[in-house]
């Protein structure tokens, strides 16, 4: 299944840039979870009621989201999960219907809600725009960051899982977290990954390490 929508040329979609080139759909799903967002923290909300935080910013788009969950100790099981951001409407949508997903059903125990990745979020919006899929990971990492929180709070360390990245190209200094995130912004040929990178330009010796990481992530996100 293809998750992401391609863009339409002309005024014809529900969203058109700036210079009107292009525009794009969102399907109903999205245009309900933006207007009616499930599950988001109130002002009058106490954070203090919530015994795992989570919070990430998109090198993309310079976009934030943090959530609160509440997880039953016992079972750890998420009883509740809230959610604020500086985000478009795509954040907006990917969010809401994850914090949907965490909790329906007497709520996913921490080891599901981890499985989750975004193309189950994807799944069940019906797609994004290609441009708008950095929205959707943003949940998703935050997500993580929230059950990593638990774990520390818990003193249940050996639970956490940290990604570290890892440098790729010492002297421009590009990390595959670099590249991931040029991929996910829709750089998918080592031209499109270098012109936001500048990746392997003066040591061509990475460049087949560099193909590796844009077909892997590739795979994993678009499939
Ligand atoms: S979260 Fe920044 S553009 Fe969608």
């Amino acid at each position: 299944m293809s998750y992401s929508q391609p863009p339409v040329t002309g005024k014809a979609g529900d969203v058109t840039t700036k210079d009107g080139g292009k525009s794009w759909f969102y399907t109903d799903v999205v245009k309900d979870h933006f207007f009616n967002p499930r599950n988001f923290m109130h002002e009058d909300a106490n954070p203090d009621d919530y015994n795992a935080i989570g919070k990430v910013g998109s090198p993309a788009c310079g976009d934030e989201l943090r959530v609160w969950m509440k997880v039953d100790p016992a079972s750890e099981r998420v009883l509740d999960f809230r959610w604020k951001t500086f985000g478009c409407g795509s954040a907006i949508a990917s969010t809401s219907m994850a914090s949907v997903m965490v909790t329906e059903n007497g709520g996913m125990t921490l080891t599901e809600a981890r499985t989750i990745k975004p193309q189950h979020i994807m799944d069940r919006l019906g797609g994004l725009p290609a441009r708008k899929f950095h929205c959707s990971v943003l949940c998703d990492k935050a997500l993580r960051d929230a059950i990593n929180d638990f774990y520390r709070r818990t003193d249940q360390v050996d639970k956490m899982v940290v990604e570290a990245s890892r440098i790729i190209d010492p002297i421009s200094k590009v990390t595959d977290h670099d590249i991931e995130e040029a991929v996910l912004e829709g750089a998918t040929t080592i031209e499109a990954v270098q012109a936001k990178t500048k990746v392997g330009i003066g040591n061509p010796s990475v460049l087949p390490a560099v193909e590796e990481l844009i077909r892997f992530y590739k795979e994993k996100y678009f499939g």
